[in-house]
């Protein structure tokens, strides 16, 4: 072959190589409102900036027929690229071939840009649309899979792991997206499960349509698996862009600050009447939320789930941080199974990648009930605690509202080194609120009055007395738990100051070889 002819032949390669599973399944594909893995990365990545590693590695299996059927790339489109100039990893399953199934070499194709994402501390995306383990091959498949899984536990913490499921993640597959950071799910298109619906009926008897069982929305508002759940998938790689954009490339970095033109000392005059007068009366923690950060910018995590408590990313001066708030309009804010697992994981999340943690606090307590306790509220409440009081990160906490008992405590509070804690005029710091506190301490004496309207009104006073004396932000003042009571309209501009000083924080935990988190 002459050396035009070999260039010619590469030229020849890389299109039959783009070509995937051939343009009847890329059409199959299309048809099923999905993108192919390669245009999937090309709308992921910043234009042009895509390098691909191992085109031309194809599978080494010789049974079932496979070894008259090979595709260029073998189910899998791995390389590295920019977004916002910055590098990623990243690899996609093609469905076009072989059902993006994972053989030996695709396994070997993601495991080498995980490594190399490693080595270079830059974040990885791995795009799911698969049809899990490739039947032919076997206990090969099952170890590629360990190989990856390995990877993403060793890269915990170290480099952000992303995570979009655009089509079938079954099986044993499901794990790895679940050890990132972040799950993506595309709405009607994509499922997870660890047994699909025909093996569901079989053991259990149960029926379910795969939709049902692990669509989008199953796992962004029922199990939490999905952090998002995205209308399509261009909406899911807005949200791959905008995660990234808050993080650092790796765990020893800080998280990339920008420019920020929203005035810091910008007041939110509303804010000083957004506590209702009535403290059954809920509001919407988020109207405060998008009041204080810059630009009203806010990306929400788990916007569906447990939806009591409010996490997510935004920027306070163009310092990206992780905000934790209490939401009343929804259980009064409670913290409850979900909701503590919720934030925990979004506290570590933060305090893996240095964002520091703003917490909005107005949260009535634990919600009781045996089905929290026979689900191990005390287990998972546990976890929420557990992750503020190991965090170094910088940590300011905002009490709005109640703040009461064993919540109170875990919610950023000064004991679990909370750097500054600032409370509203409207803030209730107590050991539990009037109601529970009067039918405690007054139980006897109540019971003692018969006359039912004289009861209701020893009850008010009492319950008045309660609040007046203990349900204020000063009690907690006096002893120095809350550094300073402030003007709800200046909260953003002291939530910027009090980063600014705490920038330099270092703050570190003993040696250990790592914590037994209550998990
Ligand atoms: C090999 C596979 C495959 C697989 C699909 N294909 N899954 N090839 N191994 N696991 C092939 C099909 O033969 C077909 O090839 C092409 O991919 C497209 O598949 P279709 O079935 O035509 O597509 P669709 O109708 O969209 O259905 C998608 C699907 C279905 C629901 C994913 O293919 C399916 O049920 N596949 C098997 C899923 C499964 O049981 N996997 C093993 C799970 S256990 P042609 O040539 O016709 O285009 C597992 C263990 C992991 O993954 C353990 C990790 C620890």
């Amino acid at each position: 072959m002459s050396n035009q002819e070999k260039v010619r032949h590469l030229v020849r390669l890389r299109e039959q190589a783009r070509l995937g599973g051939g343009e009847e399944r890329i059409e199959t594909q299309h048809q099923k409102g999905k993108y192919t893995a390669r245009e999937r990365i090309e709308r992921i990545l910043d234009e042009g900036s895509f390098e691909e590693f191992d085109m031309f590695v194809t599978h080494r299996s010789h049974d079932f027929g496979l070894e008259n059927q090979h595709y260029l790339s073998d189910g899998v489109i791995t390389g590295h690229g920019t977004i916002d100039g910055r590098v990623v990893y990243i690899f996609s399953q093609d469905f076009t071939v072989f059902g993006g199934s994972l053989s030996e070499t695709f396994a070997q194709k993601v495991c080498k840009v995980m490594d190399q994402a490693m080595k270079v501390g830059a974040p990885i995306i791995g795009i799911n649309d698969s049809g899990g383990a490739r039947i032919q091959e076997g206990v090969k498949s099952l170890a590629g899979y360990a190989e990856i899984f390995q990877r993403n536990i060793m890269a915990s913490g170290v480099i952000p792991q992303i995570s979009a499921i655009f089509g079938p993640c079954a099986g044993g597959a499901v794990y790895s997206p679940a050890l990132t950071d972040v799950v993506i799910m595309s709405d009607k298109t994509s499922y997870m499960f660890v047994t699909g619906p025909r093996v569901t009926k079989t053991v259990t008897g149960e029926e379910i349509t795969t939709e049902d069982l692990g669509g989008a929305s199953v796992h962004a508002v029922k199990s939490g698996v999905a952090h998002f759940r995205a209308d399509d998938e261009e909406e899911g790689f807005l949200l791959i862009r905008k995660t990234l954009q808050f993080l650092p490339q790796n765990n020893l970095e800080d998280p990339p600050v920008m420019e920020c033109t929203d005035p810091i000392d910008r007041v939110v005059d509303g804010l000083n009447d957004i506590i209702p007068e009535d403290p059954h009366h809920p509001y919407d923690v988020k109207d405060i939320i998008y009041s204080i950060v810059d630009d009203s910018e806010f990306l929400e995590f788990h916007r569906h789930f447990a939806k009591n408590i409010v996490v997510g990313f935004a920027r306070f001066n163009g310092i990206p941080c992780g905000l934790v708030a209490n939401q009343p309009n929804f259980l009064a804010g409670v913290l409850d199974i979900n909701s503590s697992r919720k934030a925990a994981r979004f506290v570590r999340f933060c305090d893996a990648f240095n964002l520091p943690i703003v917490t909005l606090v107005d949260v009535p307590g634990f919600l009781p009930g045996s089905a929290q306790e026979y689900g191990g509220i005390i287990t998972h409440g546990a976890k929420l605690m557990f992750a503020y009081g190991e965090a170094t990160v910088p940590k300011v906490t905002i009490t709005l509202r109640k703040s009461y008992g064993g919540a109170h405590d875990v919610m950023g509070s000064k004991q679990l080194r909370g750097d500054i804690n600032y409370a509203w005029p409207t803030a209730e710091i107590a050991v539990m609120g009037p109601k529970g506190a009067i039918e405690v301490l007054e139980g006897k004496n109540i019971a003692k009055i018969e006359d039912r309207e004289q009861k209701a009104k020893y009850i008010a006073e009492k319950e008045k007395e309660y609040r007046d004396k203990t349900a204020t932000p000063y009690e907690a003042a006096r002893y120095g738990y809350i550094d300073d009571v402030i003007e709800p309209r200046n909260t953003r501009f002291r939530i910027i100051r009090a980063l600014k000083t705490l920038s330099t924080k270092k703050d570190k935990n003993p040696p250990k070889k790592h914590s037994n988190i209550p998990l």
